[in-house]
C-alpha cells in the first residue's frame, strides 16, 4: 500500500492506492486561507501539518489494516510558497502562498537582471519564491536575519514527517533559485536575490527517498516503522503523473478555479517571454511546459455570483455549439499569467447591446476563457511542443457545450476521462510506488481510460479562428485605457 498526501490551498487529500495504483480509500480536510491586507495570501504551515494529519488518521479509523501494509508516503502540493524556518527548524512567520502578489516590485526587479531568465527558463513571477525572500528582507528585515532555511509547502510536511529538510526538482524549478535545465541549485540565481546555498534544502528528484517516518508518527498513526517518504512533486508536475503525461506529445488542459494547458517534454526548451512556464517534472531527465491563466471557472463563477445562478444553471442555458459572440468578454478577472504576464490588467465585456441576454453573456465568459487557453497553447507551440491532443480535466469539463467549445477553438480533440481518480494526490501515490519499489515510472504512470472524445466543430472552426484572432487584438486597447 502506498500513500499520496496533495497539500492543496483549499485543502489536503490524503490517498490510499495499492501496489497496482488502484485506491483503497481516501480523506480530505479543508484548509482557510488568509488576506492580511490586498494581495496578500498566506497559510500558517501548523495549519498544513494539522490538516494532514486528520486526513491520515481518518484513513487509519476508515481502513486500518491497510494502513498497517503501508510502504511508502509520496508528497505533492500547491507550489511556490515560501515557509520559512529558523535554525531550531521552528516557522519564522506564516506562509506567502503561490498566490500572493506583494512582492511584484521585488519580481520585477530580479526578472530584469541578466541571466535570471536564462538560468531558471522563466520569467520571474511576483507568485514565485525569489521575489518573496527579497520583500521579506525589505519589509521584515528581523525575520530575513533568522531564515536558516527555506521550504515549499509540501516540503515542510516531509519535513514534518522525517524532520530532513529536502525539495524535489519539480517544485524547486518554481523559486527562481534553480538552473533548470541543469537540475541543480544556481549560485548566480541565490546571488542575484541575495541568497545562500545553505539556506536551500538538498534537492533531489520526485521519485527519490527523503527518508523513513518519524518513529512516533509511525505508530501514532498506525503505520509501519519503516514506511518511506518519498520527495514528490509540485501540484502540476504530481496531477501530470497522475493522468500519465510524461512524454513528448502527452498532455492536459484544466478547466479548474485557474486554468492550466500542460504540455510534457523530453529536454528543456525555455521561452520565458512568452510567459510558458518551464519546469522540472517530478521524474528524472523530463521536464514539463505550461500556460497558466489566472481565472478560468473562476470567471464563470463570477458571472455565477453576480447573477445569482449556479455556475451548471449558467451553462444548461447553452445547447448546441453557438457561432462566436459578438459580445466579447476579456478574462483578466485577477490580472493574467500566460501569455500577458500583467498582474494589474482587469478584465471587460465588449459588444454588450441592448438585446444581449444572460445566456449570451455566459457564452462569452466560455469564450474568452477559451481563446485564454488557445494563447497557452500558441505559446506552449512556440517552444516545438506539438500536442495532437489534449485530456480535460477539472470542474469546467462538467459542461458539455464548454468541452466542444474549447475544443473548436484549440482545433483539438479534447478526451474526457472517465470517472475516477487522477489528480495530483494519484500522482503522488504513483511517484511514492516507483520511489519505493524502484519501477520505472512510464510502467507505473499510466492514462486514464477515456470516456469520450470531443472533436473540434468543424462548421465553428473558421469562425472560431476569426473571433480569436479579434480577441488577442483587444488587449493594447484593453491596456490602453485609463
Ligand atoms: C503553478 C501555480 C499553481 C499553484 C497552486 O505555477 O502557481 O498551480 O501550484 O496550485
Amino acid at each position: 500500500m502506498f500513500i499520496g498526501l496533495d497539500l492543496g490551498t483549499s485543502g489536503v487529500r490524503a490517498l490510499l492506492v495499492d501496489g497496482e495504483g488502484v485506491v483503497v480509500a481516501s480523506a480530505d480536510h479543508g484548509l482557510q486561507v488568509s488576506h492580511p491586507h490586498s494581495g496578500w495570501s498566506e497559510q500558517n504551515p501548523t495549519d498544513w501539518v494539522e490538516a494532514s494529519h486528520q486526513a491520515l488518521q481518518d484513513l487509519s479509523a476508515q481502513v486500518p489494516a491497510e494502513m498497517a501494509l503501508v510502504r511508502g508516503i509520496g508528497l505533492s502540493g500547491q507550489m511556490h510558497g515560501a515557509t520559512l524556518l529558523g535554525g531550531d527548524g521552528a516557522v519564522l512567520r506564516p506562509c506567502i502562498l503561490w498566490n500572493d502578489t506583494r512582492s511584484h516590485a521585488q519580481a520585477a526587479k530580479l526578472d530584469a537582471k541578466a541571466d535570471v531568465r536564462a538560468l531558471s527558463g522563466n520569467i520571474v513571477f511576483p507568485g514565485f519564491t525569489a521575489p518573496k525572500l527579497m520583500w521579506v528582507a525589505e519589509r521584515e528585515p528581523e525575520v530575513f536575519a533568522q531564515v536558516a532555511t527555506v521550504l515549499l509547502p509540501k516540503d515542510y510536511l516531509s519535513f514534518w514527517l522525517t524532520g530532513r529538510a529536502t525539495s524535489d526538482m519539480s517544485d524547486s524549478a518554481g523559486t527562481s533559485w534553480l538552473d533548470v535545465g541543469a537540475r541543480q541549485w544556481s549560485d548566480r540565481l541565490l546571488e542575484a536575490s541575495k541568497m545562500r546555498r545553505d539556506q536551500m534544502p538538498d534537492v533531489i528528484e520526485g521519485t527519490e527517498v527523503v527518508g523513513v517516518i518519524r518513529p512516533e508518527l509511525a505508530q501514532d498513526l498506525g503505520l509501519p516503522a519503516d514506511v518511506q517518504i518519498v520527495a514528490g512533486g509540485g501540484d502540476n508536475a504530481a496531477a501530470a503523473c497522475g493522468v500519465g503525461a510524461l512524454r513528448e506529445g502527452d498532455g492536459f488542459v484544466s478547466l479548474g478555479t485557474s486554468g492550466v494547458l500542460l504540455a510534457a517534454r523530453d529536454g528543456f526548451h525555455p521561452d520565458p517571454g512568452s510567459a510558458v512556464h518551464t519546469f522540472c517534472h517530478a521524474v528524472p531527465d523530463r521536464w514539463y511546459q505550461m500556460g497558466v491563466m489566472l481565472a478560468a471557472t473562476d470567471s464563470l463563477n463570477w458571472l455565477a455570483g453576480i447573477t445569482g445562478e449556479s455556475p451548471a444553471d449558467l451553462t444548461a442555458e447553452l445547447s448546441d455549439l453557438r457561432a462566436p459572440s459578438k459580445v466579447r468578454f476579456l478574462p483578466y478577472l485577477s490580472g493574467e499569467r500566460t501569455p500577458h504576464n500583467d498582474s494589474s490588467v482587469r478584465g471587460a465585456f465588449t459588444g454588450l447591446d441592448i438585446a444581449t441576454d444572460r445566456a449570451e453573456l455566459t457564452q462569452a465568459v466560455l469564450e474568452g476563457v477559451s481563446f485564454g487557453l488557445r494563447d497557452s497553447l500558441e505559446a506552449l507551440r512556440g517552444t516545438g511542443a506539438e500536442l495532437p491532443s489534449l485530456l480535460a480535466i477539472g470542474g469546467g469539463t462538467g459542461s458539455r457545450y464548454w468541452v466542444e467549445l474549447l475544443a473548436t477553438v484549440l482545433g483539438l480533440p479534447l478526451q474526457l476521462p472517465a470517472q475516477g481518480e487522477f489528480g495530483a494526490a494519484l500522482g503522488a501515490a504513483r511517484l511514492a510506488i516507483c520511489g519505493v519499489t524502484g519501477a520505472d515510472p512510464l510502467q507505473v504512470m499510466t492514462k486514464p481510460d477515456i470516456a469520450e472524445t470531443i472533436d473540434p466543430n468543424p462548421q465553428q472552426t473558421a469562425a472560431f479562428d476569426e473571433a480569436y484572432a479579434a480577441f488577442n487584438s483587444s488587449f493594447p486597447a484593453l491596456k490602453a485605457m485609463p
